[in-house]
Formats: C-alpha cells, sequence, structure tokens
C-alpha cells in the first residue's frame, strides 16, 4: 500500500471514477498488451475483475494456477521474472508469503501488481476508499470501523487510511490484533496526514458513530485450519444487528467478500439496503482497470 503517494491514490481513484463512468473511452488503454495473473490461492472477485479489466482495456490475461507452475518448488521466483518479463507486460500475483510479491517485482522489470498476500490486499483497500469516496465524497469526514481479524484487509485499509488522513479504529481480539510494525508504519504516516487510526480489542469502540463497518472472514485463506478456534475467540466481534446499531443510523456496511454467513456477519446485516457489499466487489473492477493503466503505460 505504501508504494504509491497520496497523490499517486488520487490519481487512481480520479481515473477510476472515470473509467466506471465512460469505460468506453478506455478501450484502447492497453492495446496489445498481457498480464500474467499467478494465483496460488483461489478468488472470484480478482481474478474476474483483472481478466476482464484487461480485456475492456484492449489488452488481454493470462491466467495461471498453482497447479500449473508450482512457484518455487518447480521453477524459482527468480526463473519465473525472467520468463514472464519477456512475454508479458505485468504480472499480478496472489500468493501466501508476502516476500514472494517483492522478490517477483524485484526481479521482474515489468510492473508487479499484488493481487492479496498473507501480509496486505492493496487493491482490495484501494477499492474499499474508492467505494466510500463515491458514497460519501468527504473521506476525512468519516469514520471506518474496522471489526474482526488483524489480517491483510486489515492492514491494507490501515496504511491506505494513514496515507489519505482518514479515521479508522481497528478492534481484534488481543493476538489477532494488526501486526505491530505495520501497525508502527501507519501510526508514523498518520502524523505526516493527519489520519486518526486507533487499534482497540472493544468491538462496540470501533463501531460506536462509524460512518462505515467493515469486517472479513475470521480465518483468512490458508489459516483454515484455526478456523473452528477462531470461531469461539471472535464471537464478541460478529456483526450482527446488535453490534451493528451502535454505529450511525445510516451507516454503511462492508465486506471485502467472500463472506461467512452467520460467522462474522449475520444475514440481517449483510443483506440490510445498508449494505455495500456488491458495489465494493464491482469497483474492484474500475479501480483495477485505472491501476493497469497507470503502470503498464
Ligand atoms: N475480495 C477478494 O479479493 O475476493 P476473491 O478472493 O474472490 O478474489
Ligand atoms: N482475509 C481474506 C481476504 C479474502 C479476499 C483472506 O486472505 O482469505
Amino acid at each position: 500500500m505504501l508504494d504509491f503517494t497520496e497523490s499517486e491514490i488520487w490519481d487512481i481513484l480520479r481515473i477510476a471514477k472515470r473509467m466506471k463512468a465512460h469505460p468506453e473511452r478506455f478501450r484502447t488503454r492497453l492495446r496489445s498488451k498481457h498480464l500474467a495473473m499467478i494465483f496460488e490461492k483461489p478468488s472470484l472477485r480478482t481474478r474476474v475483475t483483472f481478466e476482464v479489466g484487461m480485456r475492456e482495456l484492449g489488452g488481454d490475461a493470462v491466467y495461471l494456477a498453482r497447479s500449473d507452475i508450482n512457484l518455487g518448488n518447480r521453477e524459482s521466483v527468480y526463473d519465473v521474472a525472467k520468463n514472464l518479463e519477456r512475454m508479458v507486460h505485468g504480472i499480478m500475483i496472489r500468493t501466501f508469503n508476502h516476500h514472494i510479491c517483492t522478490d517477483l517485482a524485484e526481479f521482474a522489470s515489468v510492473p508487479v501488481i499484488n493481487g492479496l498476500t498473507d501480509l496486505e490486499h492493496p487493491c482490495q483497500a484501494l477499492s474499499d476508499f474508492f467505494t466510500i469516496w463515491e458514497t460519501k465524497q468527504n473521506m476525512r469526514a468519516v469514520k471506518i470501523g474496522f471489526v474482526g481479524d488483524g489480517n491483510n484487509v486489515a492492514h491494507s485499509l490501515l496504511l491506505g487510511a494513514a496515507r489519505l488522513g482518514l479515521r479508522l479504529t481497528v478492534a481484534s481480539p488481543r493476538g489477532y490484533q494488526p501486526k505491530k510494525d505495520v501497525v508502527e508504519s501507519a501510526l508514523q504516516e498518520a502524523g505526516r496526514s493527519g489520519a486518526v487510526l486507533e487499534v482497540t480489542d472493544d468491538a462496540g469502540r470501533a463501531v460506536r458513530d462509524a460512518d462505515f463497518v467493515y469486517t472479513d472472514v475470521w480465518a483468512s485463506m490458508g489459516q483454515e485450519g484455526e478456523a473452528e478456534e477462531r470461531q469461539k475467540v471472535f464471537r464478541p466481534y460478529q456483526v450482527n444487528a446488535a453490534l451493528f446499531s451502535l454505529a450511525k443510523p445510516d451507516a454503511y456496511f462492508m465486506h471485502c467478500l467472500p463472506a461467512r454467513r452467520g460467522v462474522e456477519v449475520t444475514d440481517d446485516v449483510i443483506d440490510s439496503p445498508n449494505a455495500i457489499v456488491f458495489r465494493q466487489a464491482e469497483n474492484r473492477l474500475h479501480v483495477q482497470k485505472a491501476i493497469l493503466a497507470l503502470v503498464m503505460r
């Protein structure tokens, strides 16, 4: 997330707005360009939005599953980078260890986009800021409350909010809070931007008077073995009608999806008119098209 300056993030958001309103104007922006998409974890939204996004910009995308390239086993990250840079104009990667993504970016001469790692999910956070912006315009005036696991999504929201000068409270159980070094970087950045950031274990504190209440799964991809244990620990962090009622009366509910209905969020909240989860999902398309157009020029 911090690879982008504040003004670069605003460029992405403004271009995404134009692309959403007038997709036809950008039909040849990435003509003859190709994106390799490496997926070591499953995906619905990321795969479809990057693939459709590339086609809508006049280019195309190649999907590479874990079973295809077996990164790091069949072939080293370095060798994969040195091959792909001669074949495509950009690489999107979804993987486990964040260093695989940064190593690929270091070795490859073409841009590398993080499509989710264990540490961060920046394309998601950028799309979410876009969704908040198109909902409320004055982003600095809103309170965002994230409730649940201090995971990759929480990390990117924290770092992005820090860069953009936003107000965000993250509530997670002790032992599951965002990583210390991420929080430290975010707080340092907040000193520059004026962001108001808080990490707490009190779910009510994050939700109270919030304009946007955000949650994500309690066990991320790769943590399936911990799911049962986490369900017990995270129980007080479920976004149900009672918790959601602490937010502003016109508050919006956000979730990056996929959601575990009845676990981190109840049906009455995610199906309520206040939920904007599917618009968040759609906005992945517009925001990632803007990112692709900017980095693959
Ligand atoms: N939100 C998100 O990244 O969804 P997918 O895992 O389906 O790509
Ligand atoms: N935190 C979740 C996000 C899924 C889009 C995960 O990493 O599985």
